[in-house]
């Protein structure tokens, strides 16, 4: 697919049908996710990929009882139809070790553990769109009980899921989509704000 068609078609899709990823369409999309940039190439992102039924409902539980599912389920009925979860962790003491050498004078005032999570899910998402796929980005309420369940180290943040499969039905935004993308023109600054 054209690069230009990709970032057009990209959007955050809800409603995944039941089937099911090739392996191989998975993992070209984590190498890509892995080709993404890192500051001063911490290399601090990593992926949990929940696949099997028991695994994907460990990271639907973090997000309440399920009194508390019902108001997605009802606007979203297909969303935990979705095959393949890929949870974008980031671990921060990377960056604080990478940023404690000598050739980096200390950390920036930003955060770049959560940049590049950003950086990579990014590439997630348009690999997902390459392939046929629709994917999309959420984030978690629950890192704690994530962390438990699917052993990750408390280091790591879970910045958020990419929820990755087949589109189910006709594409249905979210009601923040209504409030309208800001022009180009408003948002770039030539020459100073
Ligand atoms: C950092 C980030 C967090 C987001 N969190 C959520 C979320 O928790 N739930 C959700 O339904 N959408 C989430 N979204 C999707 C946005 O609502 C969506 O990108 C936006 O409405 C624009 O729609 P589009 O991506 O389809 O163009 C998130 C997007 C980003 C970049």
């Amino acid at each position: 697919m054209e690069f230009q068609d990709v970032v057009n078609r990209r959007k955050m899709v809800r409603s995944f049908s039941s089937r099911q990823v090739d392996d191989s369409i998975l993992s070209t999309i984590l190498s890509n996710m892995n080709k993404s940039p890192s500051a001063g190439f911490s290399q601090g992102i990593e992926f949990v990929v929940l696949r099997s039924d028991d695994r994907r409902q460990i990271f639907f539980r973090q997000w309440g009882s399920e009194e508390d599912r019902k108001s997605y389920r009802e606007s979203w009925p297909h969303l935990e139809q979705a095959p393949i979860i890929i949870l974008v962790c980031s671990d921060e003491s990377r960056y604080q070790e990478r940023y404690g050498e000598l050739d980096k004078k200390g950390l920036s005032e930003i955060p770049w553990w959560f940049v590049d999570a950003g950086m990579s899910t990014l590439l997630g998402l348009l690999s997902t769109v390459d392939a046929g796929l629709v994917a999309t980005f959420t984030g978690v309420k629950n890192q704690d009980y994530l962390r438990h369940h699917l052993h990750i180290p408390v280091q790591v943040h879970i910045v958020g899921a990419l929820l990755i499969g087949y589109q189910e039905g006709d594409y249905r935004p979210s009601s923040s989509v209504a409030r309208g993308r800001r022009p180009t023109e408003e948002i770039v600054h030539y020459d100073g704000w």
